[in-house]
């Protein structure tokens, strides 16, 4: 794999521009930092004093709301379109110059100031991708009011779980959602999920959707519409730079998610530089991230970094197939004018089934188009060479994660492509410095695996902790290695310094480019009255990357047939964690294989049911469970 030919070999300042940052990060980033409206300037570029805790640009102020509109309108831009909602879902198309969305933004400010939302208070989110996402986030950010978005996906109690931790004063949500063939009520989902939050909100902004409005808790639930057209615009609040922006909650190893906090200023920083450097995008020209701006991808590149550069971005509610077919990026692409689509590649394997000779590109003008990025899992090489072949364009995998906000590795279009190797993300954006280390903390040899970690402190726009967690911060990510942040992948570096990330270390898995917690779908099996013990473990899908899989052992005496208990544990996983588990498929087993000292071995069971060589555990407690288990395995996937 590492010794592929390069298929692409412009001239690039990669290696220059990495150089620069290695001589003298602090300058390398003050310099970015010019690209930013400050208010007041930094005291100093990083605050050091506290290792392993960093954070950039203490002294500073700003408005990244005011960076990412008001600065724009006023600097020429006020005409040129800021966002396009594109939304196949319901028919509707609709453009917001940055006049416009400045104006909807400060109004929505003023609905939020309205019901005492002030600088620091938290508003969750829970929406679809319609405008008013992008509105109220940018509003919260206005007047410095903290944004968490829940994932239209996740069921009651996760939305729950996180309305517990963040404790809003307000939420936005709204009636419903569009997918193929459903609406989803999300308002039924949000009203369960107050009623089981011991934190009320003290209101609820509602966005009403025709295709199925809700109905509303008098005294508590507010209309956003209405409240948005009686308020008074309201003016950008300057905040630290060290200030939380928003809290992104995302999957660890137990059911507990964990509330990723982004700083301000060095959150504006790292994404105004990195959309260009990186993808390539400067102002007026249009991006179109087709993720959720429930993920961190849609946070940054649907959001916040297009906006800063004076780009346009688009919205797109919809997915790669069938709304209406597989051309439907090309068409959106086609229609607005992107240079840039940045997707995962779950979606380019949805797209391929449908269409594999790429049939639908030829039918839309892609003349703008210049290049695809894809994150969020490992771009497996079939993927990346059929999507070069279809385009006939870079295709561009890059690394990173919620923690870090954006990319830690990737090739970097802005600065002038290195050689494409597939497998590879290429290698670190300047910023990064990257090790791979073995589990005694010693840097591995070329293409040798172990824990991939970065060195600290990480550039500006990285987390500067957990929500108030300093210790799980600590305990989570610094203590492993100390000096480093270990990002909880494991892979190698080639001889050339190309990274090639290859898995997890912990029961994160993912899928459809999605990051789910298997110890969570575990908690909620265990639940089930008729089951003692449990295991989930992701196994390979052909679309989604990885699908979780669970195994029951029941309590004895239960006597119930299996398929009614599977049928409940499915359902039982949909309801409390949400359909963006994509949890279909369990069996009941009389045993699972552990070590001697009890540890289930999930990482053997997820071989086996891939059909993948593995080697069996001197200290397994009793080998036969293997062959019970292969065979539960096998009548799972015929069922
Ligand atoms: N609100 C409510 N439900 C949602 C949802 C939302 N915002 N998003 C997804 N779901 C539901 C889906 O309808 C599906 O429900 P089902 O079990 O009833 O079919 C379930 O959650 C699983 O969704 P998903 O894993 O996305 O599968 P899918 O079959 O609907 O679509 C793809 C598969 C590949 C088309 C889709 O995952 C995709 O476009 N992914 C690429 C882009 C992306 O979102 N990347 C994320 C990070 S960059
Ligand atoms: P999330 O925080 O949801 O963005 O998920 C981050 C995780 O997704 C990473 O830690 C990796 O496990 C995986 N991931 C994201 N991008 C890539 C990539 N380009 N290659 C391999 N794994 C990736």
């Amino acid at each position: 794999m590492t010794d592929q030919p390069p298929i692409a070999a412009a001239a690039s300042r990669y290696d220059e521009v990495y150089a620069d940052w290695q001589r003298d990060p602090l300058a390398f980033w003050a310099q970015a930092a010019e690209a930013i409206d400050w208010e007041r300037r930094w005291d100093r570029v990083l605050d050091d004093t506290r290792p392993p805790f960093y954070r950039w640009f203490p002294g500073a102020r700003l408005n990244i709301a005011h960076n990412a509109l008001d600065r724009h309108v006023d600097g020429g831009r006020a005409e040129q379109p800021a966002l396009i909602y594109d939304s196949p879902m319901s028919g509707v198309q609709r453009t917001l110059s940055y006049r416009e969305l400045r104006d909807e933004v400060a109004r929505a400010a003023g609905a939020l100031r309205a019901l005492g939302v002030e600088r620091g208070d938290r508003v969750v989110l829970y929406l679809p991708m319609i405008p008013e996402a992008v509105i109220a986030m940018l509003a919260c950010a206005r007047i410095g009011a903290i944004h968490s978005v829940v994932f239209g996906g996740f069921a009651a109690p996760e939305l729950a779980a996180r309305i517990d931790d963040a404790k809003p004063r307000v939420i936005v949500s709204a009636s419903c959602g569009l997918e193929p063939g459903r609406i989803v009520a999300y308002k039924p989902l949000l009203d369960r999920a107050i009623e089981l939050s011991s934190v009320k909100p003290e209101h609820c902004l509602i966005v009403q959707r025709p295709q199925q409005p809700a109905e509303l808790v008098a005294g508590r639930d507010i209309e956003w519409l209405a409240a948005v057209a009686a308020a008074e615009p309201a003016d950008p609040v300057m905040v630290e730079a060290t200030d939380p922006l928003y809290i992104l909650y995302t999957s660890g190893t137990t059911g507990r998610p964990k509330g990723i906090v982004r700083d301000t200023g060095g959150y504006a920083v790292a994404l105004r530089w990195s959309v260009e450097a990186v993808f390539g995008i400067g102002p007026g020209e249009v991006m179109f991230t087709a993720s959720d701006v429930g993920w961190v991808v849609g946070h940054s590149y649907i959001v916040y970094a297009p906006l800063l550069a004076g780009a346009t971005t688009i919205l797109y509610e919809g997915k790669p197939v069938g709304t209406p077919d597989a051309g439907a990026f090309w068409r959106v692409a086609s229609e607005h004018g992107a240079k840039v689509l940045f997707t995962a590649p779950t979606a380019f394997r949805a797209i391929k089934r449908e269409d594999p000779d790429a049939t639908h590109v030829a039918r839309h003008a892609l003349s703008r188009f210049g290049a695809l990025f894809l994150a969020g899992e490992r771009c497996d090489p079939d993927t990346l060479h059929w999507a070069e072949r279809a385009l006939g364009r870079p295709v561009i995998d890059n690394w990173w994660q919620t923690e870090t906000g954006w990319p830690i590795v990737s090739n970097c279009l802005g600065l002038g492509l290195l050689p494409v190797k597939a497998g590879s993300p290429t290698k670190a954006v300047p910023g990064y410095d990257v090790r791979v280390l073995d589990d005694d903390g010693r840097e591995t040899a070329p293409d040798q695996p172990g824990n991939i970690v970065i060195r600290l402190p990480m550039p500006p726009g990285t987390l500067p902790t957990l929500y108030h967690d300093d210790e799980g911060y600590r305990q989570g990510y610094l203590e492993r290695f100390p000096g480093h942040y270990l990002s909880g992948d494991a892979g190698f570096r080639d001889r050339d310094g190309y990274l090639y990330v290859m898995s997890r270390i912990d029961d994160v898995i993912n899928v459809a480019g999605h990051r789910l917690s298997t110890g969570a779908m575990e908690e909620v099996i265990a639940s089930h009255p008729d089951v003692a013990e449990c295991a989930v473990f992701g196994v390979a899908d052909a679309l989604k990357g990885q699908v979780p899989l669970g195994l029951a052992v029941l309590k004895a005496g239960v006597e119930r047939p299996a398929a009614e208990i599977t049928g409940e544990l499915v359902a039982l996983v949909r309801e409390r964690i949400g359909p963006v588990a994509s949890f279909k498929t369990a069996a009941i087993v009389k045993r699972l294989p552990k070590t001697r000292s009890g540890k289930i071995l999930r990482a053997t069971m997820a071989k086996l049911a891939d059909g993948e060589p593995y080697t069996v555990p001197a200290t397994i407690d009793d080998p036969v469970i293997l062959d019970e288990i292969a065979e539960a395995l096998e009548a799972a996937r015929k069922a």
